[in-house]
């Protein structure tokens, strides 16, 4: 067995992290060019990027047993997050996924998906010909609202804004911690931690009074929260208590928003730049609407939406870099990765291989053609990830994205203001450098 070759050119005491934190689209690629298996340090400390679709079986669903949810991007950020499904580790973990799990279950997808159009009617109904608009941050309400009412389907309009105020500081301070991961900067009395102390303090009131009227009429809504309040443990018999519900609902605040959102304005921007593409998407739209609104039925008929989100998908990961943490030591690719290492794998660098996507860094929504999907290797496309880790809201990421889409592009039109192609900007995800955009009424 031999070492993971490692990646030269790091800096005494710094080791690569100035390349990761200020090249870091390069620095992945780059990993994936020098080997399989590549061995690299942040600061002191070494740690090793996976980067071939059959390794990434062997990390994730193989030896899935012999890694946890860690590593250097993650362990602050749990701070916020507590032990949700997105956070905890080991037994517990996978306890709480079995009890999560119905409440993802295609027979509730309807429901939801009628929380994600009618908040693209509020948002669509909001615009003027012409104007421009933050569209970053009108998609991210939009998510947000969305998450709300998928949670708590009877929620006030005044409980609904006020998880509009805050909840952005809890996403916001889970991608800080991610990049500064150093814990009394978080503590410091600066402005910016006392705002977000106290939206913090707002937002678990405000859930807590939820999670309280929900146990008082001992209702089911037909929502995220009652499926997760009455799940029971088949071994124990127990349901989950109130501080593993706020818990779980904190992880779905923070992975099922800026997510989402991000990847729907990576849409928009790619659109605007590609007029081929969103001329073939306004066409499908045409032939299978026909002016009516969208609705869930329709999306297996919007096959080449479909393609256009896969594509995104691909080309923009929103998690571009993922990390692990060996709880024994374990070979991979033949190399020993010793217990304690912190492994990382990048979705972005293998979206982006070219000896699996030709031309990786054209924007092809053909390339998921039934035909020629078929030739991707089963795990060189992991925009949800794979395993006991997996998204669990992938069905409904899908069904969010595609029908907010579907719904807003058959009226509007987005302009780029600033004339150039989308450039990316990877921090906690990976965002376009550019949130304004020119919305045009569409006439057909
Ligand atoms: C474009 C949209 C989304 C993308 C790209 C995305 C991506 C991901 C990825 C890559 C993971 C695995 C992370 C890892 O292996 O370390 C994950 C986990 C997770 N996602 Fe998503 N996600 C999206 C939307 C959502 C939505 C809408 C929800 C919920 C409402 C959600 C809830 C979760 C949760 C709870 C986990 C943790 C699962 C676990 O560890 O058991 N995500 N997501």
């Amino acid at each position: 067995m031999s070492p993971a070759p490692a990646l030269a050119g790091g800096l005494p005491l710094l080791g690569h992290a100035p390349w990761l934190a200020l090249r870091p689209l390069d620095f992945v690629e780059r990993l994936r060019d020098h080997a399989p298996v590549a061995l690299f340090r942040i600061g002191t400390r070494s740690a090793y990027m996976v980067s071939s679709g059959e390794l990434m079986k062997d990390l994730l669903i193989t030896h899935q047993s012999k890694f946890e949810k860690g590593g250097p991007l993650f362990e602050q950020a749990t701070k916020l997050l507590g032990n949700g499904l997105a956070a905890s580790n080991g037994e517990f973990h996978l306890r709480q996924r079995r009890l999560s799990q119905p409440a993802f279950h295609h027979s509730r997808m309807g429901v939801y998906a009628r929380a994600a159009l009618d908040a693209a009617v509020v948002v669509s109904g909001s615009w003027r010909d012409g104007e421009v608009v933050d569209l970053g941050r009108a998609l991210n309400d939009t998510t947000m609202d969305i998450l709300a009412r998928t949670l708590f389907s009877s929620l006030t309009a005044e409980a609904a804004a006020e998880i509009r105020r805050c909840l952005p500081a809890l996403v916001a301070g889970v991608g800080r911690r991610a990049f500064i991961p150093v814990e009394f900067v978080h503590r410091l009395p600066l402005p910016v931690n006392r705002r977000e102390a106290e939206s913090l303090r707002r937002l678990y009131e405000v859930v807590d009074g939820i999670i309280s009227d929900y146990r008082a009429s001992d209702l089911d809504q037909d929502d995220l929260l009652s499926t997760l309040m009455l799940a029971r443990d088949e071994q124990t018999g127990e349901g989950m208590t109130t501080e593993q519900l706020h818990d779980e609902i904190r992880s779905m605040m923070v992975a099922g928003t800026e997510t989402s959102a991000t990847l729907l304005l990576w849409a928009f921007q790619v659109l605007a730049a590609r007029p081929d593409v969103e001329r073939r998407v306004h066409a499908e739209l045409d032939e299978v609407l026909d002016g009516r609104p969208v609705g869930y039925a329709d999306l297996p008929s919007l096959a080449y939406l479909g393609r256009v989100v896969q594509e995104l998908l691909r080309m923009y990961p929103t998690g571009w870099i993922l990390t692990r943490r060996a709880t024994s030591s374990v070979v991979l690719g033949g190399h020993r990765i010793p217990e304690g290492a912190d492994v990382f794998f990048s979705p972005y660098a293998l979206h982006r291989d070219p000896a699996v996507f030709a031309d990786p860094g054209r924007f092809d929504p053909d390339r998921w053609l039934p035909e020629r999907a078929a030739t991707v290797p089963r795990h060189a496309y992991l925009p949800f990830g794979a395993g006991v880790r997996k998204c669990i809201g992938e069905s409904l990421a899908y069904a969010e994205i595609t029908l907010i889409l579907a719904s807003l592009m058959g009226r509007w039109r987005m302009r780029s203001v600033t004339g150039r192609p989308p450039r990316p900007v990877a921090g906690s995800t990976l965002r376009p450098k550019e949130s304004l955009m020119r919305v045009e009424e569409r006439r057909r």
